[in-house]
């Protein structure tokens, strides 16, 4: 794993904006499943306000890491979230978003969801290969939808499960590391003094939570991280 540590969130986010632009340029269209939680909101604003005319959106595809089981109305809706945040300002064409519908049992979302990115990304061994996941991690280490006490799940042959936010009893859509460690690119936005626990743990431990398992078993974790998150 690889971590570049900038100086606040938004010079983080920049860093992240900046590396999905990069990477865009390698391919005709641009495949990259997002989290949900707080740490995007700032990612897409600083997408639209400073890089927008910079962005070819028309070649983005946007799917989901994971899902509350919530509707798309609901504040909790990472999908809602991101078309309030994001979408709707870029007038995104229906074809290119996916999301993960959080209005049907998660089981069966998780298993339709599956589906459609198999059916929507080229394959690797049987498993899809999005060109980039953005990963976030909660303060507990958790990534996606999955929670400490979950590991379980963090060896699942499927690409997304059904899963439990231990707190709230929330049921979840969660994409699973075989697919996430099957990315071309696998980034982990992170920042915030809230993080550094966690961030502690996982440099030290793989064992130390699910972010941490992805990080230590996946051949290309990479870290956009702010100086307190880690330092
Ligand atoms: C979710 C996210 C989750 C998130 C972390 C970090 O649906 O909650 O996918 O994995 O990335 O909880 O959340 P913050 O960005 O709010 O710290």
């Amino acid at each position: 794993m690889t971590f570049k540590v900038y100086d606040d969130a938004q010079a983080t986010a920049r860093a992240v904006v900046e590396c999905i632009l990069l990477k865009m340029k390698e391919v005709e269209t641009f495949s990259i499943a997002f989290s949900g939680g707080n740490t995007p909101a700032l990612l897409f604003k600083i997408w639209l306000e400073e890089y927008s005319s910079r962005t070819d959106w028309n070649k983005i595809r946007f799917f989901w890491v994971d899902e509350r089981c919530v509707p798309a109305d609901s504040p909790e809706s990472n999908f809602g979230n991101m078309k309030r945040q994001l979408l709707d300002n870029i007038n995104a064409c229906s074809s290119n978003v996916f999301p993960i519908d959080g209005e049907i049992p998660a089981a069966k979302s998780a298993e339709l969801y599956s589906e459609t990115v198999t059916k929507n990304l080229p394959l690797s061994g049987g498993v899809p290969v999005f060109d980039m996941i953005i990963l976030g991690m909660g303060d507990d280490g958790h990534t996606s939808s999955i929670f400490p006490g979950q590991e379980g799940l963090l060896k699942s042959d499927k690409l997304f499960i059904e899963s439990e936010n231990p707190y709230s009893h929330q049921k979840r859509v969660a994409m699973t590391p075989r697919l996430m460690f099957a990315a071309k690119n696998l980034i982990f936005h992170v920042t915030g003094k809230g993080k550094y626990p966690a961030m502690q743990r996982l440099k030290q431990d793989a064992s130390s939570g699910p972010a941490a398992y992805v990080a230590w078993n996946s051949s290309n974790a990479l870290f956009f991280t702010d100086k307190e998150a880690v330092e």
